[in-house]
């Protein structure tokens, strides 16, 4: 059943804000060269009516001509200089480097607001939005609301704010029977027995998501089966076409997964050959219908090849034999294809220690680097494995050089507590976004390849597994919103820090109360390193229950065929990446490829990623990997136990129901941890036969 109370309005709730002088900004609106009548446009002045009126109760009066105070909202040219001569602006949300290598001078910056970008200026009693585009207007828009929301003002504002990555993308696992993969927030608001569903429902999460910047949604599970497939048929294309109406009213483009083998499903020839004439002008018929009934589409998601969906190595093509045969077909209609690489051998021997499933996404897509048409984009896992809560960065991020390519991270926390346990992701993605690949001398870090600025790419940026769902929060925890909040802002703005999104977040839905919101941010930042304490040690990963992924089990996919061990016995654990292992060090650039290689100067936390090793090695700390598995676990339920106190002294200062859902998620969190620290503890003490040095209790 779809959830029937009201649900939240997360951190757009528009409570009443101290005016901090804000309102004097506001009191008028001025319209200069845009189309009132666009629907990005009404959407942006119905938002800063809302906002307004729930955060100062005023509604700006709209003028005619230019005010001498108050807003004016204008059109500037994507390469206009400012009017403005003498206006210094603050170059805060943008990046410092160009595509082509060199660094931008201040001059140049300043020059260009850019497609989707926007210039906030105070000057006198005015505050003056340019945007060169419409989403820009709504962009600034969102910015002055959340700057009234923070209770910081308006006055002094100078500064321009482009979008670090061209894409910011939202991939829902959710299925037409309205059950959600990986879901763990409630079901579908998209689907319910095999129909669409629009509603407000739909709008609100539109407005959510443009509000932190999101520029592209994918609706259905990557997994496309049964009545998915049928989404690219008449069956869907009026509620389709309704959606992507909406979200383009939020400068939101959708897009849909895709099945691949669906001219074999859907009525067309018996084979989905990338190939074959008869495949090819069935998908071509295909697009052409697609696009005629659905305008605002922005093209497809494929797995393809991946836990046993169909592909084109059933027909013994290639990746980009697949991925270019439907690029060029969706490029009339300036349709992408967004390809995973999410492609390895999933019924693997675990008796075969050679076969690495860490190796495979970059086996399998590095040796056509170059060859994917202009309008493919290579979506690429954070980690080669499958987010866990730690692993190292996949060498296909800036291993490939000459492809599009596209980060996907996870903000559903399949492996990292299911919304459940806290644990705040935006430190993880920041590491991974901060990662040099050392692909060229500079700008080489992951964050520089995705968006554009390493080898000048239009088509790439980030892509996270959504965690929403109908619950009236959205997100299952309350304080999982912060995941959904900060994905989006650190997409827009990928020089953020997971700090200062976490206080952001925290005064938007909260409060800006010092004491709410250093608690609760103290609380978000620690929460990552607490979940790996209790979980799985130093980058090994796993060690969850078999198909769920929620608690632990040790062995459970030990003896599996998923390509996930542990490898330990009784001397020891990890699994050997080296030279001299599997070889998968080799996929990095140097220096990362010697320094993984070595355990001398192998990162510690990701030691048993790289790396078979004794019980008795001695770690920088002096101690023992037996005795920091051990600590590390007691650790991890003590700092839970913290977590739970400094919770509770936010009771009174936060919405009772808030306060009382979260109290009720650290208890099962408690649990869990409890669960993990003795089930793990035991489970290595019983292999080593190495005891406590101190005595703690372990069965
Ligand atoms: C994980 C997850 C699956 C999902 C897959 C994917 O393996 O457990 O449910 O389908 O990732 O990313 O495609």
């Amino acid at each position: 059943m779809r959830e029937t109370g009201r649900w939240t309005q997360l951190w757009l709730a528009y409570k009443p804000r101290q005016d901090m002088g804000n309102g004097l900004y506001l009191a008028h609106i001025f319209w200069d060269g845009f189309d009132r009548q666009d629907p990005v446009i009404e959407n942006a002045q119905a938002e800063l009516a809302k906002g307004l009126a729930g955060m100062l109760g005023t509604v700006p009066k709209e003028v005619d001509e230019l005010p001498s105070d108050g807003l004016i909202v204008r059109r500037i040219a994507e390469h206009q200089h400012p009017e403005e001569n003498n206006v210094r602006y603050e170059i805060k949300c943008e990046t410092t480097g160009m595509p082509d290598g060199t660094s931008a001078t201040k001059e140049a910056q300043e020059a260009e607001v850019g497609p989707e970008g926007y210039r906030l200026v105070q000057e006198g009693k005015t505050l003056t939005l340019t945007a060169a585009d419409e989403k820009g207007v709504l962009y600034g828009v969102f910015h002055i609301l959340r700057q009234i929301a923070l209770e910081q003002p308006l006055k002094g504002l100078h500064i321009t704010c482009r979008p670090d990555n061209p894409l910011r993308m939202l991939n829902h696992w959710d299925n037409m029977d309205g059950s959600i993969e990986r879901g763990y927030s409630g079901r579908s608001f998209f689907f319910e027995n095999g129909e669409i569903l629009v509603d407000e429902r739909t709008r609100d999460y539109a407005r959510f998501a443009a509000s932190v910047g999101i520029n592209g949604v994918v609706l259905n599970n990557v997994n496309v089966k049964d009545r998915a497939t049928w989404l690219i048929t008449d069956r869907y294309f009026d509620k389709v076409s309704e959606i992507a109406r909406i979200f383009a009213g939020y400068g939101i483009r959708l897009f849909l997964s895709l099945n691949y083998a669906a001219p074999m499903e859907l009525g067309g020839p018996d084979s989905a050959d990338p190939l074959d004439e008869a495949v090819i002008s069935w998908w071509k018929e295909k697009f052409a219908e697609v696009f005629a009934r659905i305008p605002n589409l922005g093209g497809f998601l494929v797995k393809a090849d991946s836990e046993g969906r169909p592909g084109p190595f059933t027909y013994g093509r290639t990746q980009a034999d697949g991925a270019n045969m439907l690029a060029d077909l969706v490029k009339p209609y300036g349709g992408i294809i967004i390809w995973r690489c999410f492609v390895y051998n999933c019924t693997q021997d675990w008796r075969d220690r050679k076969t690495d499933r860490a190796r495979a996404g970059y086996d399998n897509f590095i040796g056509m680097d170059g060859d994917y048409h202009d309008n493919v984009i290579l979506q690429i896992k954070n980690g080669p494995m499958d987010f866990q809560i730690r692993e190292a960065v996949s060498p296909l991020l800036g291993g490939l050089t000459r492809t599009n390519q596209m980060l996907e991270v996870q903000a559903a926390q399949e492996y990292t507590g299911q919304q459940i346990d806290l644990c705040y992701l935006i430190p993880l993605f920041k590491e991974v976004l901060d990662f040099k690949t050392y692909c060229k001398p500079e700008l080489n870090t992951v964050a520089d390849v995705v968006s554009g600025r390493t080898f000048g790419n239009q088509l790439c940026g980030m892509a996270a597994v959504s965690n929403t769902g109908n619950d009236a929060n959205w997100t299952g925890n309350d304080l999982a919103a912060a995941n959904f909040y900060g994905f989006g802002r650190l997409a827009f703005s990928t020089s953020l820090t997971a700090q200062e999104i976490a206080s952001e977040w925290v005064g938007m839905t909260y409060s800006n109360d010092e004491t709410v919101k250093q608690t609760i941010v103290r609380l978000l930042m620690g929460s990552r390193e607490t979940y790996e304490k209790y979980t799985s040690p130093l980058g090994i990963g796993w060690m969850v229950t078999p198909n769920t992924h929620y608690g632990p089990s040790v062995d459970g996919y030990e003896y599996s065929r998923w390509g996930t061990y542990h490898r330990a016995d009784h001397l020891g654990l990890g699994v050997d990446r080296t030279d001299t292992g599997t070889g998968y060090v080799r996929q990095y650039h140097e220096p990362n490829a010697s320094r993984y290689n070595s355990v001398e100067t192998c990162p510690e936390e990701l030691l048993l990623f790289f790396h078979h090793l004794p019980y008795t090695y001695r770690l920088k700390s002096g101690k023992t990997l037996i005795q920091h598995i051990y600590d590390s676990h007691f650790e991890g339920v003590e700092e839970t136990e913290e977590m739970i106190r400094v919770w509770e002294s936010l009771k009174g200062k936060i919405p009772e129901d808030s306060y009382a859902l979260v109290r009720e998620r650290f208890e099962r969190q408690l649990y869990n941890a409890r669960e993990w620290r003795d089930q793990v503890n035991s489970y290595f003490y019983r292999k080593s036969g190495i005891p406590d040095e101190k005595g703690r209790a372990i069965f």
